[in-house]
């Protein structure tokens, strides 16, 4: 069997989360904001995103033995030799030092001789690879549960410190430019600098997370959102083709389809195309195409206003969506959702209301991985459900 280099994504949370609790501190949210903007990162820049995440999760986790300055990258060291964690250690060691240079660490010397003799030798000996590059990088954008210009980021290190070493501040913003050449994109874009925002360690749910729901879109998985348009009838009716009755309990109305609301009470679909026509600029529906093969994976509605949702006003949201069956569980709720946070935001709305079923697990999970906060849960009488209602901050 093959050596493990690095845990998966369920023993890296727990590690992390333990090693909060034994000292609690900004310190975790900045390992998930770190291991957020890995995973994104690595995925837009064809590398393996998942191994990505962990790594960036882990870089820190010498923070666990106590607040050390460069003590923290010699126990996270150590620490991640004694599970066997290769990669993670090498992380841990390479992850403050883009020039493979000790003297130029920002911070305390507070390591004994001999952890520091040990640093030195596995510096000099450590081969750098995209993951020691990325996790770099990563480290110099992540603020204390929010992605920061990379720029403030290293003043406020510097301010901190009270210096910062210039050959590694150049070498920084070398990074930032060698990954958005890779990407193709820019790196605030890619990371969602604006609308990111890492829950807290003791939040996060370890049996909730599944990796297939948290995927971000890889190179050949990308996402967009176009307006609902005649054009795309066959597409549409395709994709409600893919919903048997028994599968649409989602909404009060039976024959709904998220997403696609108000279809189901026209006949000729064509009406129906007048009507989203008719609804500008209080309704938008979008329908969601995976750029690689123009496949429609998912369909949505926006509603400016809670007022325009035909359901009870306690019930109502901003947001609706489904993704058709043939193609859930590849985490495409998530980035729809996100991509749909945008057009809100974009539309001038400072927060979104958004609501799910309380046993619909997935599509809560989709809700609080695009930083929903709960407020509360309600019965509906009519229904028969308990719903659960959320806000994101867009
Ligand atoms: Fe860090």
């Amino acid at each position: 069997m093959e050596k493990k280099t690095y845990p998966d994504r369920k023993e890296a949370l727990e590690l992390l989360k333990e090693a909060g609790e034994r000292n609690p501190g900004p310190w975790t949210e900045h390992s998930l904001t770190a291991a957020h903007c890995a995973e994104k990162i690595a995925g837009y820049a064809g590398m393996d995103a998942e191994k990505a995440y962990i790594l960036g999760l882990l870089h820190d986790i010498g923070r666990r033995f106590g607040k050390r300055h460069l003590g923290h990258v010699s126990d996270g060291y150590s620490y991640m030799m004694s599970l066997g964690y290769e990669d993670c250690a090498r992380i841990c060691l390479t992850h403050s030092f883009n020039g493979k240079d000790l003297d130029a660490y920002v911070g305390n010397f507070d390591t004994t001789e001999e952890e520091t003799q040990l640093l030195r030798e596995k510096l000099s000996e450590a081969v750098f690879d995209d993951y020691d590059r990325l996790i770099q990088l990563c480290d110099s954008i992540a603020g204390p549960g929010y992605v920061m210009d990379i720029i403030d980021r290293m003043t406020d290190v510097k301010n901190r410190y009270g210096s910062y070493d210039p050959a590694k501040w150049d070498a920084n913003l070398a990074l930032k430019e060698a990954f958005e050449k890779r990407m193709g994109r820019d790196l605030y874009e890619a990371v969602e600098k604006d609308t990111f925002q890492a829950v807290s360690i003791s939040q996060v749910d370890l049996e909730m997370d599944d990796p297939s729901e948290n995927r971000p879109g890889s190179t050949e998985d990308l996402l967009e959102l176009r307006r609902v348009s005649p054009e795309y009838r066959d597409e549409i009716m395709a994709y409600c083709a893919e919903f048997p009755k028994d599968r649409m309990r989602v909404t009060l109305e039976e024959d709904r389809i998220p997403g696609l609301d108000h279809l189901e009470a026209y006949d000729d679909i064509m009406d129906w195309f007048r009507f989203t026509e008719e609804m500008a600029g209080k309704i938008s529906w979008f329908l969601t195409f995976r750029t690689s093969d123009q496949r429609l994976v998912g369909c949505a509605i926006f509603r400016h206003d809670l007022k325009y949702d035909d359901d009870d006003p306690e019930f109502s949201s901003h947001i609706g969506y489904s993704v058709r069956p043939s193609e859930q569980r590849k985490g495409y709720a998530k980035e729809q959702l996100r991509l749909l946070l945008r057009k809100a935001k974009e539309a001038g709305l400072p927060s979104v209301r958004l609501i799910c079923r309380k046993e619909n697990t997935g599509s809560k999970k989709t809700i609080l991985a695009n930083g929903g906060v709960y407020v509360d849960t309600i019965h509906g009488e009519e229904s028969g459900m308990d719903v659960e209602r959320f806000d994101i901050k867009v």
